[in-house]
Formats: structure tokens, sequence, C-alpha cells
């Protein structure tokens, strides 16, 4: 059995790791994410005939003994409108340590960044690539592909997570598709988090 206390290896596959015992399984269907997507009447629309499963995620648990915490992210394919299917994202709590590492495995798409400062960028991630998230800085999974995006996350343990930040203020780009493929897009509901 892995856990965080004995030396182990791991396939990075979304096999291996939903069939790891004690881990914790995390399923996002667009009915967990109200507001996130900025087509509303879409969302309702969907909601009405269906929930689909936006993203899931698979955490190998860790109670505090280990600094590092290790998850898998599979983002399904799709849209809602024209937004792309993508993770809810988040700052870390503890802004000072929360710098992470994205290991890309499959599928292409996006990774949104955005710092209290009002600083921003749009990464592009496909596979067998490495994305560094530095400290205090807002990111986002958005898959533009026509197959599952997944990658794998190594953060600090202790960071914790703020969700609600991006709940009130979301990112300042959305990532659309347009009738070329995947465009970038200013948000137009976007709050600079200094003014919340
Ligand atoms: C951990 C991290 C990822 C995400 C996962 C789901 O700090 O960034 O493991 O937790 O991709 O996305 P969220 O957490 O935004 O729902
Ligand atoms: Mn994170």
């Amino acid at each position: 059995m892995k856990s965080m206390f004995t030396p182990f290896q791991l396939k990075l596959d979304v096999s291996t790791f939903s069939e790891l015992q004690l881990i914790q399984h995390v399923k996002r269907y667009l009915g967990d994410m109200p507001g996130y997507f900025h087509d509303q009447q879409a969302v309702a629309t969907l909601l009405t005939k269906d929930n689909p499963l936006i993203y899931e995620y698979w955490e190998i648990p860790n109670d505090g003994s280990s600094l590092i915490s290790i998850s898998m992210t599979r983002i399904a394919a799709g849209v809602v409108g024209d937004e792309y299917f993508m993770t809810k994202g988040h700052f870390h709590t503890l802004e000072e340590d929360g710098e992470e590492i994205y290991f890309v495995l499959q599928g292409l798409g996006y990774v949104l960044l955005q710092n209290r400062d009002g600083e921003r960028q749009t990464l592009n991630l496909s596979p067998e690539n490495l994305y560094y998230v530095p400290k205090g800085w807002a990111h986002r999974a958005v898959n533009c592909g026509e197959e599952d995006l997944k990658f794998v996350s190594l953060w600090p343990n202790s960071v914790g997570h703020d969700y609600k930040s991006i709940e009130l203020g979301g990112f300042p780009q959305l990532i659309v598709k347009g009738t070329h493929g995947p465009s970038v897009i200013q948000n137009g509901h976007y709050h600079s988090y200094q003014t919340l």
C-alpha cells in the first residue's frame, strides 16, 4: 500500500492513482461549479438535461507527516457554451510557501495564472512539459483538446487552498472555442482582488 511513510514507485496514469488504497477522490460536476463558467444561460440549459463530470482528481492522503502533497487530475474534454472545461482554480492560502509544479501527461490546454498584484499569464499545456507556479499565483487548468487532459501536481502540504477569492473575482482570462480553435479573451466580470 502506498503511503507517505514508506518508499514507493508510482506509474503515472489514472488507473494507478484510482486503484490506490486510502486515496482521496474528488469529482467536480458542473453543478458543483456555480458561477464559474461565464455563460450562465448555457450552464442552466446543460443542467436541465445533464450534469456532466467536468474534472476529477486523486490525492495521496497526507496527515501533515510529509511536506509534499501529490495528486493526479483528469479534466474531461468539452465546453459549457463556448468555454472549455476547466478546474475551479485557487490561490494557496499561505502565499509565501505556496509554490507548485504541474507535469502534463496527456492532452492539450492552458494554465491560467494571476497574482494579487494584478499580474497575469497564460501558458500552453502539453504532454511531457513541466510548469512552475510561483508563490502567490492562483492557477487554473483548462482542457482545450479532444481528449482528457491529465497532469500530476506536487505542492507543499501545509499551504491550504483559497477557492473563495476565485469564486468572488474569477480569472482575468477566459479560454473559449472560436472558429479557428481556442482563444484567450478578457473576462468582463473579473474583479481585481485588491478591490474586494
Ligand atoms: C493542488 C492543485 C491541483 C488541483 C487540482 C484540482 O494545489 O493545484 O492538484 O487541486 O488540479 O483543481 P482545483 O483544486 O482548482 O479544484
Ligand atoms: Mn494548487
